[in-house]
């Protein structure tokens, strides 16, 4: 998008970034509780722009959670886990920590060292988490910063003739933790979430269709001869991940991202493992399976 677009609401001040998508909302404490208008207007702000940017805010765990809890029902991670818990006990239960740091040699939870292929959070569930909220604390000097590529014009920018052949079809999606790698062919399905859900969906707010692959955790298309499946998801995923549908979130320190899993893929750039990098991440609660 050429130029920043200011649209004031009435409430918040929305300033569309330089970039094929996202926006950054200013003029709100997120400490402070929401008027309903407020509500109204973060939420379409999100339903807009896809992903949304609070700049310079200062939560604690339990004031994220209040937060999350006014724009729906906050999820609650797998982790944290008991390791967790042991260095941090006062952790609401809805709060997980995205670390690099370790405690004693353990991972505060999944270790998030370094790159991560796009994604999309969640899709292994039968009903994943709707929105990804991202408070940053701790940074490195370089790197670490987070990708955002918009399914909407993912599905727009096929072919038509691959658009035809995969409408109606489904993929599998598989949470088997890597960073940067596919999932394995001989996968264990019984040991790992998966879920086969349409390759493209239609978001229930907005009713724009959204291509939902991705390279981290879609193993196949289902119902496709291997070679046949490898092949479209190849085609796929370089049209998924074309920086010309990407905006890079370059982070500050109290920076609370929000991004919409429906038509969002995310991705991390490398940084250097031996400097600390800590965010707070919440979700909120689907209510249906992507259709
Ligand atoms: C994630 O993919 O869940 C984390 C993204 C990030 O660390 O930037």
């Amino acid at each position: 998008m050429a130029g920043a677009k200011v649209t004031d609401t009435g409430v918040v001040e929305i300033a569309a970034f330089d970039a094929p998508l996202g926006a950054e909302l200013r003029g709100l404490d997120l400490r402070e509780k929401l008027s309903p208008e407020a509500v109204r207007a973060v939420l379409q702000a999100w339903y807009d722009n896809q992903v949304i940017v609070f700049r310079d805010q200062d939560l604690s765990p339990r004031q994220l959670v209040d937060f999350t809890a006014q724009l729906g029902t906050p999820g609650v991670p797998r982790m944290p886990s008991q390791a967790v818990r042991d260095v941090i006990p006062d952790l609401p239960p809805e709060v997980m920590i995205v670390s690099n740091v370790r405690i004693d040699g353990k991972p505060l939870g999944l270790p998030h060292d370094g790159e991560m292929w796009f994604h999309s959070d969640m899709c292994y569930a039968e009903i994943p988490h709707t929105a990804t909220m991202l408070y940053s604390v701790e940074l490195p000097s370089t790197g670490g910063n987070t990708l955002f590529a918009d399914m909407y014009a993912a599905y727009e920018n096929l072919r038509p003739e691959t658009r035809a052949r995969l409408e109606g079809k489904k993929a599998l999606q598989v949470h088997d933790y890597k960073r940067t790698e596919r999932p394995g062919v001989d996968l264990d399905l019984t040991k790992v979430g998966n879920y086969a859900h349409p390759v493209f969906i239609t978001h229930p707010e907005t009713g724009r269709k959204a291509v939902y692959v991705n390279r981290l955790m879609t193993a196949r298309i289902e119902g496709m001869e291997r070679v046949e499946s490898d092949a479209f998801l190849e085609e796929l995923f370089s049209v998924a991940e074309d920086p010309s549908i990407v905006y890079e979130h370059v982070w500050r320190t109290g920076d609370l991202v929000i991004w919409d899993n429906r038509c969002i893929t995310h991705a991390r750039t490398d940084f250097p493992d031996n400097e600390r990098r800590l965010l707070r991440r919440t979700t909120l609660l689907g209510t249906e399976a992507p259709q």
